[in-house]
């Protein structure tokens, strides 16, 4: 049975770059993994009354959607140095209610991308925070800041060494889920 691996975007634009990276990943995944989008962008923010009262119905499909998946890969910019709230508050979202984390034990892979020079390392390593608390072994190496991205496209295509170094990360994180998930 193939694996299945979420893909979560934190940019909501519909041209992000972030976007058509985590499109290129999903290109060049081999047979025996498949993808689920964990769309994210129509989340209500987290309130926990809403869990008393009536769970929005945004929250519980993405907590049925991330439970049916064996690992995450990540895909965001940088915001002010942070990440995206829309990225944050599906965390949360899933995080919730108390002893129900959707999260907790699937493998991650954290992919930051951005025109600027330094390639969201802000906004990955404050993503990592939020992962090692809802429990998500993470891969470590190689880090994945792509910088400079426009400079690397031609429409949706990424020059080589930039798809290269897609794959090497792609192949790490595969091997990293095996891991973890028979
Ligand atoms: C940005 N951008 C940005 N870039 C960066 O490298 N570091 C940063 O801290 C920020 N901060 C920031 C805040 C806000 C509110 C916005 C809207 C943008 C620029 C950002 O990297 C750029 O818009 C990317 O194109 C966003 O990624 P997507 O949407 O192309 O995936």
């Amino acid at each position: 049975m193939a694996k299945k691996i979420g893909i979560i975007v934190g940019s909501l634009r519909k041209d992000s770059f972030n976007k058509i990276i985590a499109e290129t990943f999903e290109g060049l995944l081999p047979d025996g993994y498949e993808v689920v989008w964990i769309e994210i962008g129509d989340l209500p923010l987290y309130n926990e009354d809403l869990d008393h009262d009536d769970v929005p119905a945004a929250w519980q499909r993405l907590r049925d959607t991330a439970k049916t998946v064996d690992g995450v890969m990540f895909f965001t910019p940088e915001y002010n140095r942070s990440v995206p709230a829309a990225i944050k508050n599906a965390i949360d979202v899933g995080s919730r209610p108390m002893g129900q984390n959707v999260w907790g034990g699937k493998p991650a892979v954290v992919v930051t991308a951005s025109p600027g020079a330094i390639g969201g390392f802000g906004a990955n390593h404050h993503l990592r925070q939020s992962l090692t608390f809802v429990d998500m072994p993470t891969l470590q190496q190689p880090e994945a800041y792509i910088g400079n991205i426009p400079q690397h496209m031609d429409g949706n295509h990424f020059d080589e060494p930039t798809t290269g170094f897609f794959e090497i990360i792609l192949n790490a994180y595969l091997k990293f889920l095996n891991r973890f998930v028979d």
